[in-house]
């Protein structure tokens, strides 16, 4: 009889056992794999969005296969969100297939979204300093005369924080000193520029606007 209570007892621990080693896999497993099948499947999405981009600024002879291109990636860039919303590289998708589109206001929307601090801890450096350049470009390319000079300019310095030898930023934000008259720090920018790349004809142009 004692035996047979032990028998039970040890029966009933071995499933207990079981069952809490099932429940804890499908608590703790489950949700993992489930977000890594995410992850990849928005990968997937991503990679044709940024295929099909790379075709649509390929093909600028043809408008309307550009065009469509275009729409393809924004698809595609926006199912990836769904599946991994946090994933900084897909916004930055979007805003370049919507900003391919012509859609500068909705580029600048996602590319916000993009550097907004929960997302934005998902980009490299160097990724983020591309980003913050794009954005800047993006504000100039929303608005004449002076609304978004400022957000441009500190877009442009925060990204040269981080990478201060990019000729294209330097003259980026340059030309914003411009249009701010800070001819000062203008002159100084395009200076830092040339000393990189004394071919840039940005810098030069630039330099030649200032000092006639
Ligand atoms: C832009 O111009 C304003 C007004 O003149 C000035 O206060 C500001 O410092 C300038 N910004 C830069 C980055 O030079």
């Amino acid at each position: 009889m004692e035996n047979f209570a032990i028998q039970v007892v040890t029966v009933l621990v071995g499933l207990c056992v079981v069952w809490l080693a099932q429940f804890l896999s499908k608590k703790y497993m489950g949700p993992t794999r489930a977000r890594g099948r995410k992850k990849a499947q928005a990968r997937h999405h991503f990679v044709k969005g940024a295929q099909a981009l790379a075709k649509s600024r390929t093909c600028s002879g043809k408008p309307s296969e550009a065009r469509s291109l275009a729409k393809e990636a924004n698809s595609e860039a926006d199912m990836a969100i769904m599946l991994d919303p946090l994933d900084a590289a897909c916004h930055v998708l979007k805003a370049l297939a919507l900003e391919q589109q012509g859609l500068f206001p909705a580029a600048l929307r996602s590319m916000d979204v993009a550097l907004s601090p929960e997302v934005v801890k998902n980009l490299t450096p160097s990724e983020m300093s591309d980003a913050l350049m794009k954005r800047g470009g993006l504000l100039l390319s929303t608005s004449k005369g002076r609304r978004n000079l400022d957000a441009a300019i500190s877009d442009f310095q925060k990204s040269l924080e981080i990478t201060p030898d990019n000729v294209k930023v330097l003259c980026m934000l340059a030309v914003c000193l411009e249009k701010n008259r800070s001819y000062a720090e203008a002159e100084k920018t395009y200076v830092r520029a040339l000393a990189l790349d004394p071919d840039s004809d940005e810098a030069r142009s630039g330099m030649a606007r200032l000092r006639p």
